[in-house]
């Protein structure tokens, strides 16, 4: 007999569904147990992943077979719940990565647009490995180590202060003079000599030897018992604060200088550059060093050394505009695409994917990379120019593919003296696989070319757009309803009773009227579930604005812009009515929203054909019976400018517009590009003309830009 451990979720019947998640219970624990408990996983983090992954999912087709120790309550194992948590007073930020040469060399001149600085300005920057271990935040205050907290979700961290004290170089107490308060910022790591020996010594006491030294150091690191973080010898380099109430310095180099001073370890490949091509020669230099290091690194860091500088450029959702991480290339392998299949997104994109035949990259089986669209397989690039200098992709190709971090796989190159003799061309559909209706090509407006993606023309009827659509309206950064996730949205679908978002709301009421087969007595459901997903459904109905919009599912809206419409138009009501006013082009409503900092015309034109559909539109109305998201909080109220809106015109002359708008957002005012009954105020710099006058004419105040950098007191 198949031992249900091989069915795939979709096929399993319910006896055996009960046996698979009593199995993955018990399995998932006895892995807990290995990596939290005594610290030696046997698996790697993706296959424990895919475990977890796998009992969620049966979990979700069989809601009323739950258990109680069901491991999807414990989330990420027990000890994050073990710990005490830490909210960071200055969010823990990740960075935004850089692949090659030319995205350095884009950063560097972003930076310089930013700041609205020359080419030929002078402008430092340094470089330092990136380091491949786990962040730690060390509080200090008048010189004594108070706290320590793991980065956790950017916000809230773990405490794991008693920890942190058993690493020699963490100083307990700063040498010299201190701050009142300093927190010190850097990575925890284990080098490689130590983790070597720690599995020598494992392997001798016959017990499990660990998987890499970054797992093995966030394990000792998180261990309840102290002494056991005391027997490993964890080390930590300083590169970078958070709360502090004064700085040593004015650069990243002074300030890390200082950390040098307090007793900290600083990394000894940190150097200061004046080019880019300086930046990417280290890159090299580091690289070239690597495998000789002590430790592992992953890339090279480049920060903007001016400090003053790094407070202009500020942050863009979790990473600073003042950094990147350059990344070393990732690990690639060779394998033979079996089979390419075409999936329909919620947007009605046509994605091809290819079926690997199993190959580890990087400790990883990989059996799927993504082939983006028809050109790519085809050879050419999003620009039209060649790519694989235009080496087509076929089923039954030798490709070699490669991972960068935890991406979807992607194929790099294919080998051309392996293809077999009779392979023919990929001939891309040209009908939508799921419905049957065209799939067709549009003209991008912004480049005069063909878009690159194939689209499904029947959104409407498309039974894949709709399933995605629903799948995207209760995923997690969304509605997020307990019980309902894409599998139930799935079997919803094509059970016929739940179609499109608004049904969601109305399941009970036709399940409670119902004389046809009602939920509680459906397979894989029974009463206590069917009151648990409606008690659900219910509490799901109050949701922040951001999370409404962004289910919402609207092309090229994802939490980002749906974050910056939710504050811009504040309330439910508002984002929906100014929507539907936009459609008309001439009026201020379109040019609003048009300009709204972040937002642009894509963006725009793709929000006004959502609303303009009639479909969309009163499905939105429907929801909006139902549902009431919260009105979006006013950011930075208590400065002058909250809820403001601001018009920059004319030339601007100690920053790029952009800057000025970042910061006029940063006190929480709105940003806009035209001049109406709404503007509150007009930042008029030389130059400025129909806007100035508009201005006048509407009774708006018009200031100069010295006078709004007295006004916002800088
Ligand atoms: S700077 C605001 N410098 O990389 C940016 N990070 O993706 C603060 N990391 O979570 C980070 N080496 O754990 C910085 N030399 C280095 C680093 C480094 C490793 C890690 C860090 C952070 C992640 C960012």
């Amino acid at each position: 007999m198949m031992s249900a451990k091989s069915i795939p979720v979709e096929e399993l019947d319910e006896q055996q569904a009960r046996l698979e998640l009593a199995r993955l219970a018990a399995e998932i624990l006895t892995h807990d147990r290995h990596y939290h408990t005594d610290d030696a996983p046997v698996i790697s983090d993706a296959d424990y992943d895919a475990l977890k992954n796998r009992n969620r999912a049966i979990e979700e087709q069989f809601p009323a077979l739950k258990r109680k120790d069901s491991p999807s309550e414990h989330v990420g194992g027990a000890v994050q719940d073990r710990f005490e948590k830490i909210a960071h007073r200055v969010a823990m930020l990740s960075l935004d990565n850089a692949f090659s040469d030319e995205d350095v060399i884009e950063f560097v001149d972003r930076v310089r647009r930013f700041l609205k600085m020359p080419a030929d300005a002078p402008l430092a920057f340094t470089a330092e490995p990136k380091i491949d271990g786990l962040s730690l935040a060390l509080r200090y205050e008048k010189g004594h180590l108070v706290s320590a907290a793991t980065r956790g979700d950017g916000s809230v961290g773990e405490n794991v202060t008693a920890n942190a004290r058993t690493i020699r170089d963490i100083p307990k107490a700063l040498k010299g003079d201190a701050p009142d308060v300093f927190e010190v910022r850097g990575e925890v790591y284990l080098a490689k000599a130590d983790f070597l020996e720690l599995n020598r010594r494992q392997e001798a006491e016959g017990k499990q030897t660990y998987v890499n030294p970054r797992n093995t150091a966030a394990g000792s690191l998180r261990q309840l018992d102290a002494s056991i973080t005391a027997s490993r010898p964890l080390r930590f380099f300083a590169y970078a604060w958070g709360d502090a109430s004064v700085l040593p310095a004015t650069t990243q180099m002074g300030v890390v200088a200082q950390f040098e001073k307090w007793g900290f370890e600083i990394n000894p490949l940190m150097a200061r550059f004046e080019t880019v091509e300086g930046l990417i020669e280290q890159y090299r230099r580091i690289e070239a060093e690597r495998a000789s290091l002590a430790y592992d690194i992953d890339g090279v860091v480049y920060k903007v050394d001016d400090l003053a500088l790094q407070a202009r450029l500020g942050f863009v959702s979790r990473s600073p505009r003042w950094a990147i991480a350059h990344k070393f290339p990732a690990e690639t392998a060779t394998t033979l695409i079996e089979d390419i299949e075409i999936q329909v997104g919620r947007t009605g994109a046509l994605s091809p994917v290819a079926r690997l035949e199993p190959v580890t990259v990087g400790g990883v089986v990989v059996s799927n990379a993504t082939l983006h669209n028809e050109d790519y397989i085809a050879g050419i690039g999003s620009d039209g120019q060649p790519i694989r200098e235009g080496r087509d992709l076929r089923i039954g190709d030798t490709v070699t593919i490669y991972r960068a971090g935890d991406v979807i796989p992607k194929v790099l190159d294919v080998d051309l003296s392996r293809r077999p003799a009779d392979s023919k061309p990929y001939l891309f559909p040209q009908t939508c696989p799921v419905c049957g209706s065209p799939a067709t090509r549009e003209i991008n407006e912004k480049t005069g070319r063909m878009d690159s993606v194939r689209r499904c023309t029947n959104g409407l009827v498309c039974p894949a757009q709709a399933v995605e659509k629903l799948k995207h309206f209760v995923s997690r950064n969304a509605f997020d309803i307990d019980g309902f996730g894409a599998k139930q949205a799935e079997a919803f679908y094509h059970a016929g009773l739940v179609k499109n978002p608004a049904e969601i709301f109305t399941l009970q009421q036709r399940d409670d009227a119902s004389e046809l087969q009602k939920l509680k007595n459906r397979d894989g459901w029974g009463e206590q579930s069917a009151t648990k997903l409606f008690e659900a459904i219910e509490a799901s109905k109050v949701i922040d604005l951001h999370r409404f919009i962004f289910a919402l599912g609207i092309r090229h809206v994802g939490e980002g812009n749906a974050k910056i419409l939710a504050r811009v138009y504040h309330s439910a009501r508002g984002f929906v009515d100014a929507m539907t006013a936009a459609r008309n082009a001439e009026g201020d409503a379109w040019s609003d929203l048009v300009n709204i900092d972040g937002i642009g015309p894509t963006v725009a034109h793709a929000l006004v054909e959502f609303f303009g559909e009639p479909h969309n539109a009163a499905i939105v109305e429907e929801l909006l019976v139902h549902v009431q998201p919260n009105d979006a909080e006013q950011v930075a109220a208590d400065s002058a400018f909250a809820g403001k809106t601001i018009v920059f015109t004319g030339s601007l002359e100690r920053m790029s517009r952009d800057e000025a708008k970042a910061m006029a957002e940063r006190l929480g005012a709105k940003t806009a590009g035209s001049v109406s009954k709404k503007t509150d105020l007009v930042v008029a710099g030389p130059g400025a003309g129909s806007k100035r006058q508009k201005a006048i004419d509407l009774g708006v105040e018009v200031i100069d830009e010295d006078e709004w950098f007295t006004r916002i007191g800088s």
